[in-house]
């Protein structure tokens, strides 16, 4: 273990910072092989109480410390690696330091480093630490100066936050750029980018008449892949100012793109970091998905300018004060922007399957947890997705108007402060005169509510009655966890018709409170069928009737797209599970199917609604009976699968052959619908079509688009024969070997295929020209897309997989403690499975035996080994 005993660090020991630092004056000299980094902070004393003064600082080499101007001697601070310790001075000093630090070095990727030819910064959460001396905590706001010195011709472009206010040569080839952000804010915001860049430019006018200048910044390969990104923000920035009021803040709003990047994107102020395969778009090298991710991302990003940055955490324990809020803020966009209902679908598609197994898993933990060891470990799904359904449930709670009017006393309230998630929820019932005293335990309890739900019906009466029963199970002291608060959207489907309640609407919202609830719903002509949870009004598991009639009836008739989509999952499910104990397939799900395909929904919708259940949430399913076994979910799916496939062939060929091919390529919502349900069908056509490689080959050669050839490529690499894959494979490379982003789809690509001999094919890539362990997208598109992606393979009943796993995360584990930690996921689910425990156990122990192991994999092995 490198750094001793890891510490635990608890919310309720949370204390306000003894002293403050009003303005931090930097100086970067960025030289070949090392950087000085100076600077002055005028700190002033907070707390009338003896507390040290004590700073932040991650292996800094200190070159000198001043204090007042006075030079400190060694003996008169001490350091050990991590903290600085002043001596005792009076209420007020300006302290000034210059540290040497090594960004050429750092292959953390956190503080400054090297990504290719560019500098840049990442410092959430905590890699301020790692360039200078400084309270490393969201609590301290500061305003920013800083200057940047380095070789004008290795590095032209020179950026940090807020305005540039000046620029001047110096000798020697070098150069000087001053930059000054009026807006005081927290270290993890700070940024800098310096290095050889190229842009495109563009400008927004806000509402009262600023105009602001626009700039991506990117390697000069990449000028042509940005228009893609800067009409998302463009589009975000409008958007925010017309759905609330936020209105951008300064006169320069700048992105630059690094191949190098942990994490998708991030929000420093003014000057947002990106990783190239979320900013950059081209019909060439993104798919379909690609495109509207890059449009979420950078709307996020963008937003967390007001909710993340005016507004910040008071610490950490609170991130998903803005991360929750963030990413409910950039879905209500997507769904503004595209298909509300697909992007619904989509997100709970997500939730559902990762956010609960990992509520489900060792790492569970509440959206605002309690404490940790290395806060980067909880940039997880359940402070990121459950953290924006806890929001999402406030919005339909209060009503879009309410709500709204909740975030304008929010962010007009605690403009320039760092608050708490408390905060948060109080500007929501200040508005609102509501109690969400009750609610607030959705930021406190971890774990997935049960919610079962009974009905009845009299018809003598005309009455309908839900009985309505939540369980949160058990706390660690063994208690039941109490009941929470929660919005269940329900509608009825009556002969087929939408029921229209007395309020005139054909959905209601009942909260429940209660462990135990009954609801009653008047005048209801004939015996209804139920159709609850709409639009997934909240994040629960339901577990009601779903009897193949009710299940059929929901599907044809429902107006939600939300409930008919998980009817037809369920439905399937239940299916591919007959399947599983020798029962054939059933003509009625059958006729089901074929409904859903004559039905006159949209493309995008209808691809969704036809798809089978995945793997992961087949999975998910069975964990809630007993163990998983991943051999059993494959054989069954692909049975019903072929089923389909022959029975419905006409169909998927008609679809497949309907296609108009000579429209140029654009991801709009029409095209991106057809593809996939012209995917969907090459897909199926696998199994009941001799021709469909054929069609494959045809396809991705005279395709004009990423989306169409890695679609006919998946077909090839999956269901080809060795030599036709390998000449695919190496085809494609050939072609698109220049572009990164493409190479990363086609690693992922080739650890997807689910085969057992996939596992020597993904250790054979990983000595590829192409693979680079430093480039945290190639260890993902290549192992993750593996140990994430390929249950099959990667649990092989001879433990191969999971030795890959191990070894990949013993080589990066100490070069990059982030990436090595999330790598570790699949690994920490093993209690899950009804095979291969030990030899999961086993790497997870000998993971843990390394030396030198980060906090960063220590915490997270650790949980999974101990629970
Ligand atoms: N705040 C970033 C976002 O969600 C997340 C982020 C980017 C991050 N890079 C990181 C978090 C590195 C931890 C470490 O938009
Ligand atoms: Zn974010």
């Amino acid at each position: 273990m490198r750094d001793g005993s890891p510490k635990t660090i608890y919310r309720k020991e949370y204390t306000a910072p003894a002293f403050t630092i009003a303005d931090v004056d930097l100086t970067f000299a960025i030289h070949h092989g090392y950087t000085l980094v100076s600077s002055r902070l005028n700190l002033h004393r907070q707390r009338q109480d003896e507390a040290p003064w004590i700073l932040d600082g991650e292996d800094l080499e200190i070159e000198c410390i001043e204090i007042d101007g006075t030079p400190l001697q060694k003996h008169e601070y001490s350091y050990d690696g991590s903290q600085l310790t002043l001596p005792q001075i009076g209420d007020s000093c300006q302290l000034f330091t210059r540290v040497r630090i090594f960004p050429e070095a750092n292959t953390a990727l956190e503080g400054l480093y090297r990504s290719r030819t560019i500098y840049c910064t990442q410092c959430e959460a905590e890699g301020f630490r790692k360039i200078t001396f400084f309270l490393d905590r969201p609590d301290v706001l500061a305003i920013f100066k800083v200057t940047v010195e380095a070789d004008k011709a290795s590095c032209p472009i020179l950026l940090s936050n807020g305005n540039a206010v000046s620029q001047e040569d110096l000798s020697e080839g070098r150069y000087r750029s001053v930059w000054h952000d009026p807006w005081p804010k927290p270290c993890y915001l700070f940024a800098l980018v310096a290095g050889d860049l190229e842009s495109v430019s563009d400008t927004f006018t806000t509402t009262s008449g600023r105009e602001v200048a626009l700039n991506i910044f990117v390697e000069a390969k990449d000028v042509n892949y940005c228009d893609h990104a800067m009409d998302s923000l463009k589009r975000s920035m409008q958007w925010d100012e017309e759905v609330y009021g936020l209105e951008y803040d300064l006169d320069l709003f700048n992105i630059v793109a690094v191949d190098d990047f942990n994490m998708g994107a991030m929000e420093n102020k003014g000057l947002n970091i990106f990783n190239t395969s979320c900013v950059l778009a081209s019909p060439d090298i993104t798919t379909d998905a690609g495109y509207l991710r890059i449009e979420s991302i950078v709307a996020h990003e963008y937003f967390h300018n007001f909710s993340g940055n005016r507004v910040t955490c008071r610490d950490w324990f609170q991130l998903s004060l803005k991360e929750g809020f963030t990413v409910f803020r950039d879905s209500q966009f997507s769904a503004d922007m595209n298909s509300p209902g697909v992007k619904r679908v989509e997100d709970v598609s997500f939730l559902r399957t990762h956010q609960f197994a990992e509520d489900a898993g060792p790492m569970a933990h509440p959206v605002r947890p309690d404490s940790f060891i290395e806060i980067s470990n909880f940039y997880t799904l359940t402070v990121y997705e459950k953290g924006a359904e806890v929001v999402r449930m406030l919005h339909t709670l209060l009503g879009h108007e309410l709500f709204i009017a909740g975030a304008k006393n929010y962010f007009e309230s605690h403009d320039g402060k760092a608050v708490t998630c408390d905060d948060f929820v109080s500007a929501m019932e200040q508005v609102s005169g509501r109690d969400l005293r009750q609610f607030r335990r959705w930021y406190e309890q971890s774990g997935t509510p049960d919610l079962t739900i009974e009905d009845h019906y009299d018809p003598v009466t005309r009455l309908a009655t839900l009985t309505v029963r939540q369980s949160n199970g058990l706390s660690a002291d063994g208690s039941k966890k109490p009941p929470l608060h929660l919005p269940l959207a329900v509608g009825l489907v009556v002969n087929g018709e939408s029921h229209t309640f007395e309020e005139g609407s054909t959905t209601r919202l009942l909260e429940v409170t209660e462990p135990s609830q009954v609801f009653q719903i008047n005048n209801v002509d004939d015996k209804p069928v139920v159709s609850l949870l709409r639009g997934f009004s909240a994040p629960v598991r339901l577990k009601s009737a779903d009897d193949d009639n009710t299940l059929a009836m929901l599907i044809g008739s429902d107006t939600d797209d939300f409930v008919k989509w998980d009817a037809m999952q369920r439905y399937a499910s239940r299916v591919i599970e007959a399947q599983m104990r020798g029962e054939s397939l059933s003509g009625a799900f059958v006729s089901a199917y074929r409904q859903v395909m004559s039905s006159d929904i949209d493309d995008a919708m209808k691809a969704l609604l036809l798809m089978l259940p995945s793997e992961e949430s087949l999975a998910d399913r069975q964990a809630q009976q007993g163990y998983v076994d991943v051999f059993e979910i494959r054989a069954a799916r692909e049975h019903i699968k072929k089923t389909l496939a022959a029975e419905f062939s006409e169909q998927w060929t008609a679809w497949y052959s309907s296609y108009d091919v000579s429209e140029t390529y654009q991801a709009n919502g029409r095209q991106i619908g057809r593809r996939a349900l012209r995917h969907l069908a090459l897909s199926y056509l696998c199994h009941a079509q001799p021709k469909a490689l054929e069609w494959a080959g045809t396809l991705l050669s005279q395709a004009d688009n990423l989306s169409d050839r890695l679609a006919a490529l998946q077909v090839l690499v999956n269901t080809g024969d060795e030599p036709i894959r390998s000449a695919a494979l190496d085809n494609f490379y050939e072609q698109w070997q220049h572009e990164a982003l493409i190479v990363n789809q086609w690693f992922t690509l080739q650890a997807m295929r689910p085969s057992a001999d996939t596992v020597e094919a993904v250790i054979q890539l990983q000595t590829h020209g192409a693979f680079d362990w430093r480039n945290p997208n190639k260890i993902r598109a290549l192992v993750g897309g593996f140990a994430s992606a390929n249950p099959t393979a990667f649990h092989r009943k001879d433990g191969a997989g999971y030795a890959l796993l191990g070894d990949v995360i013993a080589r990066v584990q100490s070069a990059n403690p982030q990436i090595a930690a999330r790598l570790c996921t699949p690994l920490t689910r093993f209690r899950r499975y009804s095979q291969g425990v030990e030899a999961m156990q086993s790497q997870l122990e000998r993971i843990a035996g390394l030396e030198n192991l980060s906090r960063d994999v220590f915490e997270v092995v650790g949980k999974a080994l101990e629970k």
